[in-house]
């Protein structure tokens, strides 16, 4: 173990069990919604986190913050790998250092899917048969994010 690393973490928290062992999303969502009803599912998403507690990590403009994250979720469905293409390795939990994420953070984000994800079949074509896969990956993938004790 190297002792400046250790040190420079502080008291960084690191979810037992390393990184989540969760299937992907399947890539029929992709197929069935397309780029602009995903773009626009997560554009939603930042309405309801900006109307959150979380609401003072993100950035003035969440417009702008959600077309990255949308870019994010277009490969993660089954579409082109936008977000590496333009931003590189996406290495989210690497990405989330800067923002204190705790247990309670991440239950108010995944509070905000959800709210989301309850109308999703209707408003963005989201096949209803792949949301419980979608959601069961999101509540893994989301304990690899939190990097605060409670
Ligand atoms: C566990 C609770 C989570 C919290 C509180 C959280 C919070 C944040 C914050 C504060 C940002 C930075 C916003 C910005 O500066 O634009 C961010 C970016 C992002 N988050 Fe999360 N996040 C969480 C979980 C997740 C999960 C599970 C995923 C993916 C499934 C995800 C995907 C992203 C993406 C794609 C970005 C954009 C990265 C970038 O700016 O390049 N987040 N998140």
């Amino acid at each position: 173990m190297n002792s400046h690393i250790m040190m420079s973490e502080g008291q960084m928290y690191t979810p037992p069990g390393g990184p989540p062992r969760v299937s992907p999303p399947d890539p029929a969502i992709y197929a069935a919604m397309g780029a602009d009803a995903i773009v626009q599912m997560i554009e939603d998403f930042y309405t309801e986190l900006e109307r959150s507690w979380l609401r003072p990590m993100f950035p003035h403009d969440m417009v702008a913050a959600s077309r990255k994250s949308a870019a994010f979720f277009i490969g993660l469905l089954g579409g082109p790998p936008l977000y590496h293409q333009l931003y590189g390795n996406p290495a989210m939990r690497a990405r989330h250092m800067p923002f204190p994420i705790d247990e309670a953070a991440r239950q108010e984000w995944l509070r905000c899917f959800d709210v989301v994800l309850a109308d999703a079949p209707t408003r963005y074509h989201f096949p209803p048969e792949h949301l419980p896969g979608f959601r069961a990956f999101l509540e893994a993938f989301s304990r690899w994010m939190v990097n605060t004790a409670t």
